[in-house]
């Protein structure tokens, strides 16, 4: 048995450690897109109006670039092109090719986030198998919805306790994948997206990916703590306050339901979220009609990611994995890692196709896509 004094020291050890995080990974600058890889296709498993370029095509037709007076990285729809009735519209998935575990702390600082009719953005996690490996859903809106909602996506079993701080408002508490939502958390600060976020200067959002639980804040522009904004190389999220979401691990133990996570940011059109819920903020009429089809401007004129950066924060004995070949970041990467290869083969399967609506597809190869990308 411990002494009282034995007890409060390993108390102690365990405090100091859990607010001790090193920059792992700087996704920022002219080197934003180093390490991410472009999703390249239709996205089959929501329905979605997007048919997301590869690097090239999307580098090329400028949707996704580092802007060189600002030094941001800009992800964005396509809004110069006249799109036909039956086709989609270009548009950009990013996913990085790292795996980062639990002990890890993801900040983004956005200057705008895409919003419009029918624009469906994320910035989210997910794990080599889904639902497997779970699903972290950071930033997630649609159309001219004023606010940010943030999820998660289980197997069975998990579970939203609320703790009684949570800034944010819980809605759904039952994290089970087949529930299309997913429990949600809906932002209660103030411009948390849409054009109150950019008019704000943007803003940051951090995650915590922790044995304790899950745990989403964000900060307005005016709002963001000094220690975010001044400190580069380790973080401390002990001083930020009540996070917007919590998920305790006391109702969904962490280590069981989620794996280690890729960062994905993609900008879906229509698809099953904002098409079933386009007539609340952007009235009468179908999505894809209305919006995805004829002029891209100024519908998606503010479609798009501007990033100022994405760090990962990682403690001691996280440890990054690579998909096998790839170089790593941070001292612990084992180099190997198979889960990244589905999403990729399910990508050029899909690339052959005519840029139709409606395009045939081996089911097989669809059932690849759904379950590596649920975005709702
Ligand atoms: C990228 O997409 C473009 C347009 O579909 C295609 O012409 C090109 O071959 C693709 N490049 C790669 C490397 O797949
Ligand atoms: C999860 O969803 C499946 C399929 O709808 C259902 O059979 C199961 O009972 C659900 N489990 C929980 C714990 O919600
Ligand atoms: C961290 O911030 C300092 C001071 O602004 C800067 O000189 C340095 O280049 C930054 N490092 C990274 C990795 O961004
Ligand atoms: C989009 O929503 C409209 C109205 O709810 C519905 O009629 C239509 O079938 C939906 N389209 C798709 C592709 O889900
Ligand atoms: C597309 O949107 C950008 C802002 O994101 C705007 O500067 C540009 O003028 C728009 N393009 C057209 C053709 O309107
Ligand atoms: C990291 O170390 C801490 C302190 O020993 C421990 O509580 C935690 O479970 C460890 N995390 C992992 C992912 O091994």
């Amino acid at each position: 048995m411990k002494s009282p004094a034995a007890a409060a020291a390993v108390l102690a050890t365990q405090l100091a450690f859990a607010s001790a995080y090193k920059l792992a990974q700087d996704f920022s600058g002219n080197n934003f897109f180093n390490g991410w890889d472009f999703f390249n296709g239709y996205d089959y498993s929501q329905s979605g109006d997007a048919m997301y370029l590869n690097q090239s095509a999307a580098t090329s037709a400028q949707l996704a670039y580092v802007d060189s007076n600002t030094g941001h990285a800009i992800v964005k729809v396509d809004n110069t092109t006249n799109v036909p009735w039956n086709y989609k519209r270009n548009s950009v998935e990013i996913y990085t090719q790292d795996f980062y575990p639990i002990g890890s702390v993801f900040i983004a600082d956005f200057a705008h986030l895409p919003y419009g009719c029918s624009v469906w953005p994320a910035f989210w996690t997910r794990g080599a198998s889904w639902p497997a490996q779970g699903e972290i859903d950071i930033i997630e809106t649609v159309n001219l919805m004023g606010y940010n909602q943030m999820a998660l996506h289980t197997t069975a079993g998990c579970t939203h306790t609320t703790p009684a701080d949570q800034v944010g408002a819980s809605g759904e508490t039952n994290c089970n994948a087949t529930i299309g939502s997913g429990c949600t958390v809906a932002e209660k600060k103030a411009n948390s997206f849409g054009e109150g976020f950019a008019s704000a200067g943007g803003g940051v959002f951090a995650t915590q990916f922790d044995v304790s639980g899950i745990y989403i804040w964000f900060w307005s522009r005016p709002d963001v703590p000094s220690s975010i904004s001044s400190s580069n190389d380790t973080i401390d999220p002990s001083s930020w306050g009540a996070p917007s979401a919590a998920y305790p691990s006391s109702s969904c133990d962490i280590s069981n339901y989620f794996g280690p996570q890729q960062l994905v940011m993609d900008i879906n059109l229509c698809g099953q979220w904002a098409n079933s819920t386009y007539s609340q903020t952007c009235g009468n009429g179908d999505c894809y009609l209305n919006s995805v089809i004829n002029a891209g401007s100024p519908t998606y004129d503010n479609a798009y990611f501007e990033v100022s950066y994405v760090r990962v924060f990682t403690a001691d004995n996280a440890t990054v994995t690579t998909p096998s070949g790839s170089s790593s970041v941070g001292a612990g990467a084992t180099g190997t890692h198979s889960g990244s290869s589905a999403s990729q083969t399910a990508g050029s399967g899909s690339s052959s196709g005519a840029d139709a609506l409606v395009a045939g597809w081996a089911w097989a190869a669809g059932a690849l896509v759904v379950a590596m990308y649920f975005g709702n």
